[in-house]
C-alpha cells in the first residue's frame, strides 16, 4: 500500500445524538480519503462515566498531542459542580478565536444567498466575568459590578486571523463590529488595532466599520453587504446566533474554535436527548464543521467536494432528515453522500 501521510486528531464522540452523527461523519470522511488518523476520547457524560470528569485529563492529553479535534456535542451535567467543559477547553487552547460561517444551503427559507463568516474573539471582553456585587442597606446584591477585559495583542490576534482568513479563503472584505462611541476602552482598543492592522491588506482585502447596534439592523435588513464580521467577545455571541437564524437555524451550523496550541471543530447545536438513539438526527453541522478542519489542514479539496456532496444530497437528490422536512433517518443521508462522493 502506498503510504499516505496521515494527520493525527482527536475524536470525541460525545454525548446523545453525538455517537450516531460522529459515526456519519467519519464514513463520509472515510469515502472522500481524508487524512485524519483518529485519537477517540470521552468527554461530557461520557468523561464522567468514563473517569469521573467531564473533561477527562487523557482526552486533554490527546488534544494537546494533536493540536486537532473534532468534537461531538456534550450534555452539559446539571448539578456536581462541574464547570463548563466548553469553557475549560478555550482556557486550556487559549482557543481565542470562534469561527461561524452562515451560508445558505438549503433554498427556500427567509433569505437566499446568504454566505458570511463571523469570527469571535473569544478569551477576552466581559466573558472573563469580573463580577461581584455590593451590598446596601441590608441587601447584599443592591449593586453588581462587572469588568470586561481587553488586550491589544488579543485584539491584534483576532483581528489578523479575521484578515488572514479573508485572504486564504478569497474573501473580499472584514467588517469591524464595535460600541467605540460608548465603550471607548473596552471596544476603542478593538478598533484602534483594527484600523492600524487593516492598513497591512490594502489593496487585497476592503476593511469597513460598524457599530454594533446599527450592524444587528443591517444582517436583517441586508445581509448580503457583509462578508467576514469580526468583533468582540460578547458582541460576536449575540450577533453570531443572530447569522445562524439568517440560514435557518442552529441545525446546519459549524463552528470552529481556534487557539495557538489547538483546533477544535464543532456542531452548534447540543446532544438533542430527545431524538437521541432513533437513528434521525441530521449529521450535517458535524459534517459542515469537518469541511472547516479539512480547510484548516490545507486541504480545500476535499472540504469543496463535501460542500458538493452536501449540497447535491439535499437538494438535487432530496435526500434530508427530518428537521429539513424530509423523511430520510441519519444512516440514508450518509449513504446518499458517500454515493455522491463516489
Ligand atoms: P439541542 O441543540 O440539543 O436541541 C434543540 C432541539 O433541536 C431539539 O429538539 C433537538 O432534537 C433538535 N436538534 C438539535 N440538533 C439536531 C440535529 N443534529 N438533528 C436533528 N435535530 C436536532 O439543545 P438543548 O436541548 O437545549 O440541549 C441539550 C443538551 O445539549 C444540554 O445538555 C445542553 O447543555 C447541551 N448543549 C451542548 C452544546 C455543545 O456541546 N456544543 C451546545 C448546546 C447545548
Ligand atoms: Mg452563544
Amino acid at each position: 500500500m502506498a503510504s499516505v501521510p496521515t494527520v493525527p486528531a482527536t475524536l470525541i464522540p460525545g454525548d446523545g445524538i453525538g455517537p450516531e452523527i460522529v459515526d456519519s461523519v467519519t464514513t463520509v470522511l472515510d469515502a472522500l480519503g481524508a487524512p485524519f488518523d483518529w485519537d477517540r476520547q470521552a468527554a461530557g457524560m461520557a468523561g464522567i462515566d468514563a473517569a469521573g470528569d467531564p473533561l477527562p485529563q487523557a482526552t486533554l492529553d490527546s488534544i494537546a498531542r494533536t493540536g486537532l479535534a473534532l468534537k461531538g456535542p456534550l450534555t452539559t451535567p446539571s448539578g456536581g459542580g462541574y464547570r463548563s467543559v466548553n469553557v475549560r477547553l478555550r482556557e486550556a487552547f487559549k482557543l481565542y478565536a470562534n469561527v461561524r460561517p452562515a451560508r445558505t444551503i438549503v433554498p427556500g427559507g427567509r433569505y437566499e444567498d446568504i454566505d458570511l463568516v463571523l469570527m469571535r474573539e473569544n478569551l477576552e471582553g466581559y466573558y472573563v466575568a469580573h463580577e461581584h456585587f455590593i451590598g446596601l442597606a441590608g441587601d447584599p446584591h443592591a449593586v453588581a459590578i462587572s469588568q470586561g477585559v481587553t488586550t491589544r495583542e488579543g485584539c491584534r490576534r483576532i483581528i489578523r486571523y479575521a484578515f488572514e482568513y479573508a485572504v486564504k479563503h478569497g474573501r473580499k472584505k472584514v467588517t469591524l463590529v464595535h460600541k467605540a462611541n460608548i465603550l471607548k476602552a473596552i471596544t476603542g482598543l478593538f478598533l484602534e488595532e483594527g484600523r492600524e492592522i487593516a492598513k497591512d491588506y490594502a489593496g487585497k482585502v476592503a476593511v469597513d466599520e460598524r457599530i454594533v447596534d446599527a450592524c444587528a439592523m443591517q444582517l436583517v435588513m441586508n445581509p448580503w453587504q457583509f462578508d467576514v464580521i469580526v468583533t468582540t467577545n460578547l458582541f460576536g455571541d449575540i450577533l453570531s446566533d443572530q447569522i445562524a437564524g439568517l440560514v435557518g437555524g442552529l441545525g446546519m451550523a459549524p463552528g470552529a474554535n481556534i487557539g495557538e496550541d489547538a483546533a477544535i471543530f464543532e456542531a452548534v447545536h447540543g446532544s438533542a436527548p430527545d431524538i437521541a438513539g432513533k437513528g434521525i438526527a441530521n449529521p450535517l453541522a458535524l459534517m459542515l464543521a469537518a469541511g472547516l478542519m479539512l480547510d484548516h489542514i490545507g486541504r480545500q479539496d476535499l472540504s469543496s467536494r463535501l460542500k458538493t456532496a452536501i449540497d447535491q444530497t439535499l437538494n438535487v437528490d432530496q435526500i434530508r432528515t427530518g428537521d429539513l422536512g424530509g423523511k430520510a433517518s441519519t444512516r440514508e443521508l450518509t449513504e446518499a453522500l458517500v454515493k455522491r462522493i463516489g
